[in-house]
């Protein structure tokens, strides 16, 4: 049974919903020896006008791009900024560029002071972004919603309204660990974001309190490392999904995840896997199952 993997994210069609996760897949360039990176749905690059690692936007441009066009990547461009100008620059500057399909606003990095997350933990702040970004770009947007908050479907909520295509969720979790013996942090920060496996059940309900609330499409992650996890995101309600940091551990996951992903499809007879989406079954269980 032939099955199709791909999805649409508003305009974007990807060829299959995975997509590698921003600040955990370089700029993609660094994976092209070993990943065919036009077999991904996308490659979530990231670039941070100041406050992170990066190499800046015209450098990004001028040596990552070719690159990434050559090797047929769907390239999500990650911006971040300290003030809404610096979003709003850098989306002007990177519309003008081909091969982007989508830029991903990151409103919800814990590890600079300023910008970046504050945007991201109000609905005023992540409505201004949303909205000042929409105004300067015809690229899709997609914000980045943090898990850092009460109540993250009000923040979803407040994307959509101000004309978001899609939101991602989630980034990392704000955390911190102790030296018990030096008594000092283990992080030159003091706090910093946690992700991988340890998040996932939380970032799977964060995604199902969403698809309740929005109507755009959701591209969901949070410790994916297999392809029961990635499903699980999808039945919850995601239409596409990031891997980030189990690509550290194998970054040779991809095929593993595609294949896995046709196998589900094929062993349920699902023809498309578009149609997974959302699909969760929350009718009640009879009490015999529940008491088991
Ligand atoms: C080392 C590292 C760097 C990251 N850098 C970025 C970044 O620049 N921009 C961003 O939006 N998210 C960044 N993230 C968050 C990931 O893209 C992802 O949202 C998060 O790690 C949860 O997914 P995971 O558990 O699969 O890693 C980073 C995560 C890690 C571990």
């Amino acid at each position: 049974m032939a099955v199709d993997l791909s999805v649409t994210i508003g305009s974007l069609t990807l060829r299959n919903p995975l997509i590698a996760a921003s600040g955990c897949f370089g700029y993609g360039t660094e994976y092209g020896d070993v990943v065919d990176l036009a077999s991904l749905g996308g490659v979530a690059g990231m670039l941070n006008a100041i406050g992170l690692q990066g190499i800046g936007v015209h450098r990004f441009i001028a040596e990552k791009m070719p690159e990434l066009r050559a090797r047929g990547a769907a390239v999500f461009v990650n911006i971040c900024g300290t003030t809404l100008q610096e979003y709003v620059e850098l989306a002007k500057i990177l519309s003008d560029v081909d091969g982007i399909a989508a830029l991903e606003l990151n409103i919800s990095c814990p590890n600079i002071k300023e910008g970046g997350i504050t945007f991201g933990c109000s609905v005023h702040g992540t409505a201004d972004v949303v909205r000042a970004v929409r105004a300067a770009t015809t690229l899709p947007v997609i914000p980045k919603l943090t898990p850092n908050v009460t109540d993250i479907s009000a923040i979803a909520r407040a994307a959509e309204d101000a004309g978001a295509d899609a939101v991602s969720l989630v980034n990392t979790f704000l955390a911190m660990a102790i030296d018990v013996e030096t008594r000092r942090p283990r992080l030159s920060n003091i706090v910093g974001g946690l992700s991988g496996p340890a998040i996932r059940p939380i970032a799977v309900r964060m995604v199902y309190e969403c698809r309740q609330a929005i109507r755009i499409p959701i591209i969901g992650m949070g410790g994916i490392a297999t392809t029961a996890d990635a499903l699980e995101f999808i039945i919850a309600g995601a239409s596409a999904v990031q891997v980030g940091t189990a690509n550290f551990a194998d970054p040779l996951i991809w095929p593993k995840l595609l294949k896995g992903l046709e196998a589900y499809l094929e062993r349920h007879r699902i023809a498309r896997i578009s149609e997974l989406t959302g699909t969760i079954d929350t009718t009640a269980r009879d009490k015999e199952w529940i008491s088991s």
